[in-house]
C-alpha cells in the first residue's frame, strides 16, 4: 500500500488510465500511480515530494543543473512569471526544480547600460493555440517584448529575495543576463559584464544564463553569423573572470539558419568555456511578429539536442520549449538534456481544466509529475521496467554519455 494513503475503490476514469497503461506497467504499479495521483488531488503536496516518490515507486526524480542537484527536472523558464517576489515565492512553494529570472540587462559601475533599449515592458502578450490543438490543451504564449525593464538598483532587491527564497526552499535560482554585445570589430565593454556578474555573484548567484536572443530574426544585427559566433566564443570567458565558481550556460539563438548553425553555436560556446547551453529559448516568426516557444520549438530543440549528442559533444544541456506533459520532459532527457524549462503552460490559458486545486504553478507541476497518463512517475516506471534505470539523473547521464571534466570552469 502507498505510504500515508488509504486504499480506495477505482472510479471509471481511473480504470481507463489503468487499461491504457497495460503494455508498460505492472497492474500493481498502475494502481499505485493512480492511487497516488488521486490522493494528492485533494491533499497538499508535501515538501518532500521527491522523497515520497522514491519511497513509493523506487524512482528518483532528482536531476541536475550543471553542478547543482535539483528536486526534479522541471524549471520555470525566464519570462513574465519570474520577475516578482510573489512569483518566485509561489514557484518555490510549489516545489519546482528551479527558476530562471527574467533576463536582466546589465550595466557598469557608473550605471551605464549600452543595451538599454532592451529594458522594456512587453508591448503585447497573448495566448495562441496551434490549429491541431482543438481542445486548447497546449497554450503557447506569443509576445512582443524585451528584457527586464529595471536598472540594477531596482533589480537587486528582487534578485536578492529570489536567491534567498530559493535557498530556503531548496529550489535552484538561476540568473539570466545580457550585457554589451560588440558589433563588427568593436571591442567588448567588459565592465558591463564584469560589474553585473559580480553584483549578482555577491548576492549568491553562481549559475548564469546568457540571453543572446534579443537579436532575433526581426533584427538585422544577428544576421552576421561570424559576429554571433564571436559572442558565444568570448562572453562566458569574460564573466568567468569574476570567479572560477561561476557557471555559465549560453542560450542558443534559434533563427532559421538550419541545424548546422545550432551545432556551430554549441562549439563556439565550448570554445568560450561555457559550462552548458540552453537549447533554445525562442523562435521568431515573421507572420506573428512574435517570439515564442511551444511544440514547434520543441521539435527543433529535440533535433538539436540529438545532433549535439550524435556529434559526441558532451556539454550539459538545459532544454526549453513545448512542455505540457511529463512525457515531454522525459523525451528531452532521453534526447540528452539534464533538465527542462517551461513557461507557456504555466502562463497561458489551457482550456481543459486542471484537476488539482490551487495556483497555476502547483497545478502544472502536479500534472507534469503525477498524471497517471503521461506524468514523470509513469514515464520513469516504464523506463525502470524496460531498461532497469530508476533515476532521472542516471537516465540523463547515460544518454549524455558521461560529462567530462573539461566543461568545468577552472
Ligand atoms: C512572455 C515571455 C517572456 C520571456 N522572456 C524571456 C527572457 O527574458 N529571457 C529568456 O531567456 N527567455 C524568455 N522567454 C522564453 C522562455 O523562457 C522559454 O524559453 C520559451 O518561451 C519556451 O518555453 P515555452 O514553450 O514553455 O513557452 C520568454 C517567454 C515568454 C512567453
Amino acid at each position: 500500500m502507498i505510504h500515508g494513503m488509504k486504499p480506495h475503490g477505482l472510479t471509471g476514469r481511473e480504470r481507463t488510465y489503468l487499461n491504457n497503461m497495460t503494455n508498460h506497467l505492472t497492474i500493481k504499479q498502475k494502481k499505485a500511480v493512480v492511487d497516488f495521483y488521486t490522493y494528492y488531488q485533494t491533499h497538499e503536496i508535501p515538501e518532500d515530494l521527491t522523497g515520497i516518490i522514491k519511497d513509493n515507486f523506487g524512482i528518483d526524480i532528482t536531476s541536475k543543473y550543471c553542478d547543482k542537484i535539483i528536486k526534479n527536472p522541471v524549471i520555470v523558464a525566464p519570462g513574465q512569471i519570474t520577475r516578482t517576489t510573489s512569483q518566485v515565492n509561489l514557484i518555490s512553494k510549489a516545489g519546482y526544480g528551479g527558476f530562471v529570472l527574467k533576463s536582466f540587462v546589465g550595466e557598469d559601475q557608473n550605471g551605464h547600460c549600452s543595451m538599454s533599449e532592451f529594458r522594456m515592458k512587453p508591448e503585447w502578450i497573448k495566448t495562441f493555440y496551434e490549429p491541431d490543438d482543438t481542445k486548447g490543451e497546449r497554450p503557447i504564449i506569443h509576445w512582443k517584448g524585451r528584457l527586464d525593464e529595471r536598472d540594477l538598483n531596482l533589480y537587486k532587491p528582487f534578485a536578492q529575495y529570489a536567491h534567498k527564497i530559493g535557498m530556503e526552499s531548496g529550489v535552484c535560482a538561476i540568473a539570466s543576463i545580457l550585457c554589451h554585445l560588440p558589433r563588427g570589430k568593436e571591442d567588448w565593454i567588459e565592465d558591463e559584464w564584469i560589474y553585473t556578474t559580480s553584483q549578482l555573484y555577491e548576492l549568491g548567484y553562481h549559475t548564469f544564463e546568457i540571453d543572446f536572443c534579443p537579436y532575433l530574426k526581426s533584427n538585422n544585427i544577428a544576421k552576421n553569423k561570424d559576429m554571433v559566433l564571436r559572442w558565444y566564443k568570448e562572453a562566458p570567458k569574460i564573466m568567468k573572470k569574476v570567479s572560477c565558481e561561476i557557471k555559465v550556460f549560453s542560450k542558443l539563438l534559434n533563427p532559421e539558419w538550419g541545424d548546422e548553425f545550432q551545432i556551430q553555436m554549441v562549439e563556439a560556446s565550448i570554445e568560450g568555456k561555457a559550462d552548458g547551453v540552453v537549447v533554445a529559448n525562442r523562435i521568431y516568426k515573421e507572420q506573428y511578429q512574435s517570439a515564442h516557444g511551444g511544440k514547434e520549438l520543441k521539435e527543433i530543440n529535440l533535433r538539436t539536442i540529438k545532433n549535439i549528442r550524435k556529434k559526441g559533444i558532451k556539454i550539459p544541456v538545459s532544454a526549453t520549449g513545448g512542455i505540457y506533459t511529463g512525457k515531454d520532459v522525459i523525451e528531452y532527457i532521453e534526447a540528452g538534456a539534464e533538465n527542462t524549462q517551461l513557461i507557456s503552460y504555466i502562463m497561458g490559458r489551457a482550456r481543459t481544466p486542471f484537476v488539482k486545486k490551487g495556483n497555476k504553478f502547483k497545478q502544472v507541476l502536479f500534472k507534469l509529475i503525477l498524471d497517471p497518463e503521461d506524468g514523470i512517475i509513469q514515464e520513469m516506471l516504464k523506463i525502470k521496467n524496460s531498461l532497469g534505470i530508476s533515476s532521472v539523473s542516471e537516465f540523463s547521464k547515460i544518454k549524455q554519455r558521461k560529462i567530462v571534466d573539461r566543461y568545468t570552469c577552472c
